[in-house]
Parts: structure tokens; sequence; C-alpha cells
């Protein structure tokens, strides 16, 4: 048996990079950008995201975003389990060919979400998602800070069950990710997500290149 100890740092020819901030901060424009350039390079990129990175996924996203009431327990381990499939089928399979995965959302987002928005507790909600993924950590979580009532003003279509929590919700989980971050300066950039969006791209280039090997 080797699955069932507790979960060791897991270390991959890939790189793992996440981007994290609440809903209308542009993490997709930025996840987009960010992979064309590391396509650039020659190397393989994975642009992926949670919840719904994967076929499952896209099951559990449905259930988590549009059904019916979720108590906040559930919605952790629905969460939990996109990611614990996510990494398990794509993730790790992807970082272990050597490709630069990137991932629009990923465990920061449940600790800020759950842990804090929901008031789980940050470190159990943490440790679920470490179990999840065997320790897999991204080793660059760019955030996009944006003021959670300008990224309403940007969403469009009918909002989902998170992005209807809200401003107190929203509001804990902007400080969560702000916290997280202050916390771990090695792993996190922290952007204005208000900043042109050109802007933010060069400086997400310009602290994943080292990272990549380039030197500046
Ligand atoms: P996202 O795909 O970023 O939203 P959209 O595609 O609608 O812009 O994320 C969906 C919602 O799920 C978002 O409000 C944040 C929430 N979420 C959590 O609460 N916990 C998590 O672990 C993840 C990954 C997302």
């Amino acid at each position: 048996m080797t699955s069932t100890g507790p979960a060791a740092p897991v270390t991959t020819p890939g790189v793992l990079v996440s981007f994290e901030g609440g809903d209308g901060a542009g993490k997709s424009t930025q996840s987009r950008l960010l992979g064309a350039w590391v396509e650039g390079l020659g190397r393989e990129v994975v642009l992926t995201r949670e919840p719904g990175g994967t076929a499952l996924g896209q099951v559990l996203r449905d259930a988590v975003l549009h059904g019916d009431h979720v108590d906040a327990r559930t919605e952790a381990l629905l969460y939990a389990a996109d990611r614990a499939h996510h990494v398990a089928s794509l993730v790790r399979p992807a970082l272990d060919r050597g490709a630069v995965v990137i991932t629009d959302r990923y465990l920061d987002s449940s600790v800020a979400y759950q842990g804090s928005g929901r008031d789980l507790g940050a470190d159990e909600v943490e440790q679920l998602s470490v179990w999840a993924t065997r320790g897999l950590m991204p080793v660059l979580t760019v955030l996009l800070d944006l003021d959670p009532v300008l990224g309403r003003s940007r969403l469009t279509g009918d909002p989902d069950r998170l992005e209807r929590a809200g401003d107190d919700f929203h509001r804990r989980t902007r400080q969560a990710f702000l916290d997280r971050a202050a916390a771990d300066p090695g792993r996190w950039l922290v952007l204005d997500a208000t900043a042109p969006v050109e802007e933010i791209a060069a400086a997400t280039r310009a602290r994943l290149a080292p990272l990549l090997g380039l030197t500046a």
C-alpha cells in the first residue's frame, strides 16, 4: 500500500502556475496570455481551470455552482473532489511530461472561499486539499486583487451560487487571499487587477521567467 500515508511534497519536471482572485478579476484572460507566451518559448502548455477542468469536474462544477442549496461542508468536499480528480487525471500527468500547467484557480480558492468565506477554517480546508492533491502546490500563484464590488460589476450573465454569496463573504475571501499571499511571498505575486491587461501580463512573465530557467 502506498496511497494511505500522509501527503508528501511532490516534485515534477513540469511547472504548475495558478491564477487566483475574485470573480471578474481577469484570471482567464491572463492565463491565456501567459500560456501563449510560454508556448512561444517552445514548451508544452496546458491551460486548465477549477472547478471543471475534466469531464467529471464539469459535472461537479454544475452541481456546486448551479444546483440547489449545498451546505458549506458539502461544498468544500465537492471542490476538493474536483481538485483530486483534476490533479490525478490531468495536472500530474502533464507535469510528469514536463509541461507548464496554468490553472485558473487551485487550492487557494478553497482556502479563501470555503475556509474564510464560509468560515470552515483555513487550516482544515487546506489540509483537505493537500490530502486530495497529495501535496501538489504551484511554484507560482498570481493573485489578481480586486475590490469585489468592482469585480461584480465586470461580470456578465446570471450570477452563480458563489457569486450570489454577498458582499461580506466576498470581502472575507479577498482578505484571505491577501493574507495568504503576504504569508508566503516566495510563491505569490500580488497584482492590482485594475492595471492595464498588458502590464499585468508583463509582470507575470517577469516573475515566471526565472522559474522556467530563463535569465533576465
Ligand atoms: P470560476 O470558474 O472562476 O468562475 P466563473 O467561470 O464563473 O468566472 O469559479 C467558480 C466559482 O467557484 C467562483 O465563484 C469561486 C468558486 N470556487 C470556490 O468557492 N472554491 C474553490 O475551491 C474553487 C476552485 C472555486
